[in-house]
């Protein structure tokens, strides 16, 4: 891995703290940094050097997986140096890009700079388009940016944002994180394939009955109603992480994939989702808002009682949707997604329901019987397993066994440890093409409009259950229900 200097926009910020602190420090244990990395943290209020350093080593106190060890930290948090900065003030990047070289020059390292735009959407613009003009962005080296999400509020904004980046940068210096691609279940699909071919001639059109995705959480909109208020589950979650995890799947399981090939393939998959028109979004999507309940044992507020949100929100904190993909591996079976905040659990999986043959013939009683699955755990365990129909000798009937390997040791790395390894690397293999989000805004776009002009109803649902019973309908009306 070559040197390098990383400028984290965002610094005070919450994901910086959570996930971006901690992810560095992780890597930096496991030897997996460059030698010498010049880490530049801004933020807007005036702090020190040292007062940052002590607010990074607090961060990994409360937020690593692995406990701060003594030996090695301060030379990690002497990597570390704060810039106060204004994202709207030309000044400021000039007093950057000094500080920078003077960094690279002190280091002897050369002028390969990642940008890491952790801010609100609407700075993305004002800060590649200094970054250029000031010259920061233009280097002897490399330079590369990542982008968080939300990677625009529609089709529209996601393309002029797009816009905008692809002044400063082309496509392949431009990382959209989406961390469900650093989950890493998600990255082994296609190892787990690879490495087991009967899996490719179960996994298709031929044996599977529908796959269904879900990404499940307890937790409700928390201090985010500012934005989530707006953004709702569709733009939270699905255009993006469950949408990803679709493209995954289909992408993986069947076919021989190497992880250059990816973003290539990821396109055509998407590019064969049938259509949904904006009339019938109604037959094929359910939405839903979170009502008071007990969750995990707590009584907890409604969402619309939530600080923040507007009592008369008609926002979606459930969603839940039918999808088909035209192509030959996997014509006619229904792709089953939902997602919701305050629900029963959390959890991530993806399951493969298999064809239900026996039903169809009078070999065997079915007493006890249910279809064969295949699921992918994903967080916050990991686990694979196989469901089969055992006949218990004593009773005669039909139990089921569950095949099962689980991974749940807390030496995994995280989602953003996996994608700034990446991005220090130079492989773009998890991270997100420009096609694939507008792409998925296409898709996405007719299901905003029908929210935006109410023409399905947003079904109350208890906090603590398994969402409105819509969702269930979704199903039942293909004779299948939630696994
Ligand atoms: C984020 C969403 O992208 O993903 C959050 O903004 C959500 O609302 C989170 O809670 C879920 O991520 P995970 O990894 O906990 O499933």
């Amino acid at each position: 891995m070559q040197d390098m200097t990383l400028v984290l926009f965002g610094a005070t910020g919450d994901l910086a703290q959570r996930k971006l602190f901690p992810a560095l420090y992780n890597l930096f244990l496991d030897g997996k940094m460059p030698d010498s990395i010049s880490i530049v943290g801004l933020g807007r209020y005036y702090c020190s050097n040292e007062t940052f350093q002590s607010k990074v080593e607090k961060a990994l106190r409360l937020y690593s997986r692995r406990a701060v060890q003594t030996s090695g930290l301060q030379d990690f948090l002497t990597k570390f140096r704060y810039f106060s900065f204004n994202a709207t003030d030309r000044g400021s990047y000039l007093n950057l890009f000094e500080l920078i070289k003077n960094r690279e020059n002190e280091l002897g390292i050369p002028e390969n700079r990642l940008f890491y735009l952790s801010v609100a959407p609407r700075l993305v613009d004002v800060i590649t388009s200094n970054l250029y003009a000031s010259g920061i962005s233009q280097t002897q080296g490399w330079k590369r940016i990542i982008v968080e999400k939300p990677f625009g509020s529609d089709l529209k904004s996601a393309q002029q944002l797009n816009d905008t980046l692809s002044k400063a940068f082309c496509e392949k210096e431009i990382y959209r994180i989406d961390h469900y691609l650093g989950k890493p279940m998600v990255q082994n699909l296609e190892t787990l394939v690879l490495a087991n071919p009967v899996l490719e001639s179960l996994l298709d059109h031929k044996q599977i009955a529908n796959v269904q995705i879900t990404a499940s959480e307890t937790v409700g909109v928390e201090t985010r109603a500012d934005y989530y208020d707006q953004a709702g589950a569709i733009r939270d979650m699905v255009q993006n992480h469950l949408l990803q995890l679709v493209m995954m799947t289909a992408l993986h399981l069947p076919g021989e994939v190497t992880p250059k090939d990816n973003g290539v393939k990821k396109i055509d998959i998407i590019e064969s989702f049938r259509p949904i028109l904006k009339e019938e979004v109604y037959v094929d999507v359910v939405r839903g808002q979170y009502e008071s309940g007990v969750v995990l044992d707590m009584p907890v507020a409604g969402y619309k009682e939530e600080p923040g949100v507007n009592t008369s929100s008609m926002n979606d904190t459930f969603f839940a949707a039918r999808l088909y993909i035209d192509n030959t591996s996997w014509s006619g079976v229904p792709f089953y997604i939902r997602t919701g905040k305050r629900m029963e659990k959390k959890s991530s999986r993806i399951v493969f329901e298999f064809k239900d043959k026996l039903k169809e013939s009078d070999a065997l009683p079915t007493d006890g019987m249910s279809p064969n699955l295949f699921m992918l755990e994903i967080s916050p365990n990991e686990s694979v397993s196989l469901k089969l129909n055992m006949k218990d000798p004593s009773s005669n009937r039909f139990d089921p066994v569950y095949i099962n390997f689980s991974n749940n040791s807390e030496d995994h790395p995280e989602a953003y440890e996996l994608l700034l390894f990446d991005a220090m690397l130079g492989n773009t293999a998890f991270f997100a093409h420009w096609k694939e989000v507008e792409l998925s805004w296409k898709w996405i776009q007719p299901i905003l409009e029908a929210f935006q002009e109410d023409m399905l109803p947003l079904h109350p649902y208890p906090a603590g259950s398994s969402g409105p019973e819509a969702a269930n309908q979704l199903l039942l009306s293909n004779q299948f229900s939630w696994w």
